[in-house]
């Protein structure tokens, strides 16, 4: 007879993520919900008692991804129906979404939105008592609650919200509907936060905000500059990052921060969407291609070496091959280190939605073709002029295929490379031998440091 083991009796949580840095972090904190009710991690579906999705809205495609695989677990629910399955995020925030996900799937247990996250561990409670189906979607945002539970899982870096939510209605976005206004954490609890994520040893921290630059402005009497130098003079040697800057914010207060600080990272995120003045305005992202150079200007005077990363929207309403072509030239002007390119996406209840002159899908196609080429051939020259350097990576895990420690540099560079030690967590000086599209290989050169 075979006797099942505690761990079998255990139960056992998988969680779905969909979408950006936000989400995932979200996620961390929804597995330390459930571990703080007993469950365990899993990482198959078929043995998982509880399944959280959480997913995003940004574009079409990640709510069909995520429709696709919620429909799959019909089956698996049948076979077991004490199975819950949760589904929270961005797409249950949207107005009319919970209707639809509860007519094409009927066996959903819970549904809860990003503004609902921290009640989460009640209505799994609630569910567990007897309840049928909980669904809790706040409409507006409160006050910030401060949460200290999450179960991160991608040490050495560790993501900290600064704030939450965004005032800006980009005429594509429907990010400013499903999470509510601008709320900025106070401070005192930040501060708080990174240095217990330092003492645990976490060596890399990114403060998120959906535009990091307003942080404060909601009456905190803080300024994102004053608050990112609060954050690196925290002793202890731990690169510090922020994300997403907005570039009609990003201003010369948070670069003279930078110089002060040797922690924080030479590397801004600065999303551009197009190069395009016509269609930045169309857009509604309160700034034109030369204030934008004129910024990457600034941040250069200051540091010759830093590097920015962006995202790119093609085929937005109205976008011209004329259009299309200034946001080609502005991406090799900037020569940036790596950018994120979309096709634009329609959105229900934006403004762009209603916009007459939609770009046929094979010109975005095309376009987005011929952008990931330039974008790629940047990265793969840049990729080059490494060789023969010798740069800090920050060793992140190990790769089984390769049998190489990986890891990235300052500016999010991945380089490879053998040690007969565990590397995981420790700084690493690597002499770059051989460049490989966007991946680096080195050798040690000066062992790890503290
Ligand atoms: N279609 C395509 N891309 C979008 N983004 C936001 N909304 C849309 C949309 N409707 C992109 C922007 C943003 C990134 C997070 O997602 O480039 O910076
Ligand atoms: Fe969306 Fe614009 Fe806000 Fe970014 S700044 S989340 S693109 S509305």
């Amino acid at each position: 007879m075979a006797y099942k083991t505690v761990k079998d009796m255990e139960k056992k949580y998988k969680i779905i993520t969909y979408g950006c840095q936000m989400n995932l972090h979200e996620s961390e904190k929804i597995a330390g919900i459930l571990r703080e009710l007993g469950y365990v991690d899993t990482d198959s579906v078929d043995d998982a008692d509880i399944i959280v999705f959480n997913t995003c809205c940004i574009r079409e495609n990640a709510e069909n991804h995520a429709f696709g695989n919620i429909g799959a677990l019909k089956q698996l629910k049948k076979n077991n129906p004490n199975l819950i399955i949760a589904v929270g995020g961005c797409m249950t925030q949207e107005k009319g979404k919970t209707d639809v996900l509860k007519e094409k799937f009927p066996f959903i247990d819970i549904m809860f939105g990003t503004l609902n996250l921290e009640e989460f561990g009640e209505l799994v409670k609630k569910k567990l008592a007897g309840k049928k189906k909980v669904i809790a979607i706040r409409e507006t945002e409160g006050e910030v609650v401060e949460f200290d539970g999450a179960y991160r899982t991608s040490y050495p870096n560790a993501w900290v919200n600064i704030m939450y939510g965004c005032n800006n209605f980009c005429s594509y976005c429907i990010v400013p509907y499903v999470r509510g206004r601008e709320r900025s954490r106070k401070p005192e609890h930040i501060v708080a936060e990174v240095k217990k994520l330092v003492a645990e040893g976490y060596k890399e921290i990114t403060l998120l905000g959906q535009n990091v630059n307003s942080y404060g402005t909601d009456g905190l009497g803080v300024s994102f500059a004053e608050l990112l130098d609060m954050v690196a003079s925290i002793e202890g040697k731990f690169r510090l990052r922020f994300m997403t800057s907005h570039p009609k914010d990003f201003n010369e207060d948070v670069v003279k921060v930078m110089q002060k600080h040797r922690k924080i990272l030479r590397l801004v995120h600065l999303p551009v969407q197009s190069g395009s003045n016509d269609i930045l305005k169309a857009m509604n992202r309160r700034y034109t291609r030369e204030k934008y150079l004129q910024e990457i200007e600034m941040l250069r005077s200051y540091f010759p070496e830093a590097e920015v990363t962006t995202d790119i929207i093609v085929g937005f309403p109205g976008e011209t091959e004329e259009d299309y072509l200034l946001t080609e030239d502005l991406v090799k002007r900037v020569n940036y280190a790596s950018a994120f390119t979309f096709i634009y996406s329609k959105r229900q209840g934006t403004r762009a939605a209603t916009m007459e002159n939609q770009v046929p899908e094979d010109v975005q196609k095309n376009r987005i073709m011929r952008l990931v080429e330039l974008v790629n051939s940047l990265t793969r020259k840049k990729s080059e002029t490494y060789v023969g350097r010798t740069v800090e990576i920050l060793c992140e895990g190990y790769d089984e295929k390769k049998k190489m420690y990986m890891g990235r540099d300052e500016f999010g560079r991945m380089g490879y490379f053998e040690s007969d030690k565990d590397e995981v967590g420790n700084f690493v000086w690597l002499k770059i031998t051989r460049a490989n599209g966007i991946s680096l290989y080195g050798e040690i050169v000066e062992g790890t440091q503290e």
